[in-house]
């Protein structure tokens, strides 16, 4: 396993924070979701400090879907970017955690009634329109209340990049945004632009999630800076921004490559200039919503080995205390994951075996075949690049408790979110006996 962040071999015992896993299991018990803080702000700020230009402003906004808790909203506000939601659950976490509602933006391509009031009643920073109908809504809501909302529209700009089937976002056939290809398009912006409650701002678009590709991104900004330019002089309007989305690949294993974030910002940078001045285009803002790059690395799950078995088949199994109920993405995506035995690092000799969870399930794999350590009951096993989509798609299947999360920097340990109980897993439950 590489070793990322503060993550540091003391006395073969793994640390991270400057607090060994020993510490932590025994402070706030497995499976923990661990983050690095020093990693997380590292990655906030090398995102922020690349992702420049001299020619427009920039706007980073932070995905939360990637990762959201009080304390992580509080981290991205600390570090002054911008945040996103798609749902009016992570729109209360957000505005729960403090976070000033100008600097939150809406998605979602099918917003509730309830969502779209809560985003102008809070007066948050702008809605990322799905499409067509969602304009009116928002008129109206507007209308009823007397205020105006900052708008963009999401484009599907056709652009199939190279990711896994279910993380594509802009294929022709794509659930989300209005397809630039649409013969309506036109007519769409105009609708947007002259309704008067509605401040449109661009247009934006997300051509998927774990892409390396420099390439797909370069094509995507092309096309953005060339529709911009074809519907302002049509419409014979001035579009300030362009949001060019998400979608950074990260490294999980040594099959990834191990992707340069600044390089990468510098790239897309790079692209912007030289696409605007081709078009001979201005925007005032330029923004990018990553969420998985900014998250991913600094996360990290532990875990306790319950024990282990040889299978009939050959197959080695080691038994961890959680599984696809705190990341499922293995199972749902073929994911891969690297692992170590965290209290037994000095131990050279390793083995192919495969890491599974507790579920009634036998998809219920974090890792297969993998190398890990020699390890057996009680030692710890620790899963990195855990950080984005992890806990944020957890679920209580086999009425699993959702595991605590903790972030660590220098020696210290900050308790982000407590481990469920199991009066947590009744709590909303009434008994029925009693009525039939
Ligand atoms: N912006 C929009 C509009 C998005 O839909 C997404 C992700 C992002 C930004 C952030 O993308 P990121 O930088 O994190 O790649 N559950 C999947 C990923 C789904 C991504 C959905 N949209 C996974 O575990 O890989």
């Amino acid at each position: 396993m590489k070793f990322l962040g503060s993550m540091k071999n003391v006395d073969g015992v793994l640390e991270i924070g400057g607090i060994s896993v020993k510490k932590l299991k025994e402070d706030f018990g497995t499976p923990l979701y661990i983050y690095d803080l020093e990693l997380l702000q590292k990655k906030i700020r090398d995102i922020k400090n690349s992702f420049k230009s001299e020619k427009f402003n920039t706007t980073v906004v932070y995905a939360s879907k990637a990762y959201l808790s009080k304390g992580m909203a509080q981290v991205i506000n600390r570090e002054g970017l911008h945040i996103d939601a798609v749902s009016a659950g992570e729109l209360y976490t957000i505005l729960s955690s403090g976070f000033p509602s100008k600097r939150v933006h809406m998605h979602g391509n099918n917003k509730s009634l309830e969502e779209l009031n809560m985003c102008v009643e809070r007066e948050i920073g702008s809605i990322i329109l799905d499409n067509r109908f969602e304009a009116e809504k928002v008129a109206q809501i507007c209308k009823r209340v007397g205020k105006k909302m900052d708008v963009m529209l999401r484009l599907n700009i056709g652009i199939d990049a190279h990711t896994h089937e279910y993380i594509k976002t802009a294929k022709h056939t794509s659930k989300f945004g209005e397809s630039i290809f649409d013969k309506e398009i036109e007519n769409i912006v105009k609708d947007i632009v002259e309704k008067k409650e509605l401040n449109f701002l661009g247009f934006h678009c997300h051509i998927g999630s774990q892409i390396f590709d420099e390439l797909a991104f370069c094509e995507g900004v092309k096309t953005m800076v060339q529709f911009t330019k074809k519907v302002s002089e049509k419409l014979d309007i001035k579009i300030p921004e362009i949001n060019i989305g998400g979608g950074f690949g990260v490294r999980y294993t040594e099959e990834d490559t191990d992707a340069d974030l600044k390089k990468m910002m510098k790239k897309i940078i790079i692209s912007l200039e030289e696409n605007l001045l081709a078009e001979n285009l201005s925007v005032e803002n330029v923004i990018i919503e990553p969420g998985r790059s900014i998250v991913a690395a600094a996360g990290s799950t532990l875990y306790t080995v319950g024990g282990e078995k040889k299978t009939f088949g050959g197959e080695k199994y080691v038994f961890i205390d959680g599984g696809m109920t705190d990341n499922i993405r293995p199972a749902l995506y073929s994911a891969k994951y690297e692992s170590v035995v965290a209290n037994r690092l000095n131990e050279s000799k390793k083995e192919l075996v495969t890491i599974a969870g507790k579920c009634c399930e036998s998809g219920d794999i974090i890792a297969k075949n993998t190398k890990l350590g020699k390890c057996s009951e009680g030692d710890l096993v620790l899963v990195s690049c855990t950080g984005a989509y992890g806990h944020s798609m957890s679920s209580n299947y086999n009425k699993a408790l959702t595991p605590a999360v903790v972030f660590v920097k220098d020696g210290k340990s900050y308790l982000v979110s407590k481990r469920e109980s199991y009066e947590d897993l009744i709590k909303n439950d009434f008994d029925l006996i009693e009525s039939i």
